[in-house]
């Protein structure tokens, strides 16, 4: 299935012209039998599955090609952040990111169906959305912006953080102003707990939250550990309010300049970089809630609690439904039954 999905956009990226395709390849094509440098640049730290995703898709590129692809990657947002990571991509000065996907709602709003709160049940969920008929169109729907979807990694379900008390119910929430990765979707669920919303780059973070620009973050068990919120926040609900998945993009100018040997080179190693992520995602999100649990307070909601969560955010389906399409929650929500979409 993974397979297919990846050739099927590999395939459609092949028959593309976009109006980025004239330019040069901005990889740096070494001199005279020197390899393509290409670089990988993403927010989160190493250690996340993200990371070592990254590096494995890097080592596995660079054996498979018998060297004839280089690629160098930079986590934590060392080369570019979540507000440039895009555009460099565009413009071809990074080959790959990985953005959560609700940070490409500026290129099409339907991209804030992986921000909808209670909508995917986890990640599996999620991942048999992106790998659906659906979920395909909708990242092809990237590459007239000079933008090829090569996959989605996923990385746990976000949960609510802050400094101030315990939240079980949204009455708890009421008044907190919470940092969000993207706007829309997830201002309009924390209003609708009474709480306040600020979009705030990954790697500022840390800093904002110890500063008290914010008095709590939504996050994965994964990125709370290794962003060390719990230095600076002392209260933890599990809510699952979200699965978080990336976007693992590629810049199509560059794509285009591959010899078709190594654009399989790269698909193959795709693809397991991808099972690897799946892996990791389950295994380090067991485990980093495991570490977080021995730490610091952890409120484990009640079903009812945690339905009112979901009642109170239910509206948040009714205003984007327009903008996101039935067809996109239907598909969703199929997907939350085990089995292909479609
Ligand atoms: C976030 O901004 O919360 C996430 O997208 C960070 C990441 O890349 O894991």
């Amino acid at each position: 299935m993974r397979g297919r999905f990846l050739h099927a956009l590999v395939l459609s990226a092949v028959g593309m012209l976009t109006a980025a395709c004239g330019g040069g390849n901005g990889a740096s094509a070494g001199a005279a039998g020197g390899p393509i440098v290409v670089k990988f640049t993403h927010v989160a730290a190493d250690f996340t599955p993200k990371g070592q995703a990254a590096r494995k898709f890097a080592e596995l590129l660079q054996a498979r090609s018998g060297g004839r692809i280089e690629v160098r990657v930079y986590p934590s947002g060392q080369l570019f952040g979540d507000k440039d990571e895009v555009e460099a991509l565009q413009a071809n000065n990074v080959q790959f990111i990985a953005p959560s996907i609700g940070k490409l709602i500026s290129f099409d709003p339907r991209f804030q169906i992986g921000d909808m709160p209670f909508l995917f049940a986890d990640n599996a969920a999620e991942n048999r959305f992106w790998r659906s008929a659906t979920g395909r169109e909708l990242l092809r729907s990237l590459e007239p912006k000079g933008i090829l979807g090569l996959s989605t990694w996923p990385n746990g379900m976000r949960q609510l953080m802050n400094s101030r008390r315990p939240v079980r119910t949204p009455a708890d929430a009421r008044g907190l102003k919470i940092r969000i990765p993207s706007g829309g979707v997830l201002v309009d669920t924390l209003q609708a707990f009474g709480a306040g919303a600020s979009v705030i780059p990954f790697t500022d973070t840390y800093t904002a939250l110890q500063q008290g620009v914010v008095d709590g973050t939504m996050a994965t068990f994964d990125n709370i550990e290794n962003e060390k919120y719990a230095e600076v926040l002392r209260y933890l609900s599990v809510t699952n309010m979200n699965s978080l998945s990336y976007g693992v993009l590629t810049n199509t100018t560059f794509w285009d300049g591959l010899a078709p040997d190594l654009r399989q080179v790269v698909t193959d190693a795709m693809t397991e970089a991808t099972a690897l992520a799946e892996k990791l995602s389950r295994e380090l999100d067991e485990r980093s809630m495991a570490a977080l649990k021995a730490r610091i307070a952890v409120t484990e909601l009640t079903p009812a609690e945690r339905q009112q969560f979901v009642d109170a955010s239910r509206p948040v389906w009714a205003t984007y439904e327009p903008i996101v399409g039935d067809d996109l929650f239907a598909a969703a929500q199929a997907a939350n039954q085990p089995g292909p979409v479609d």
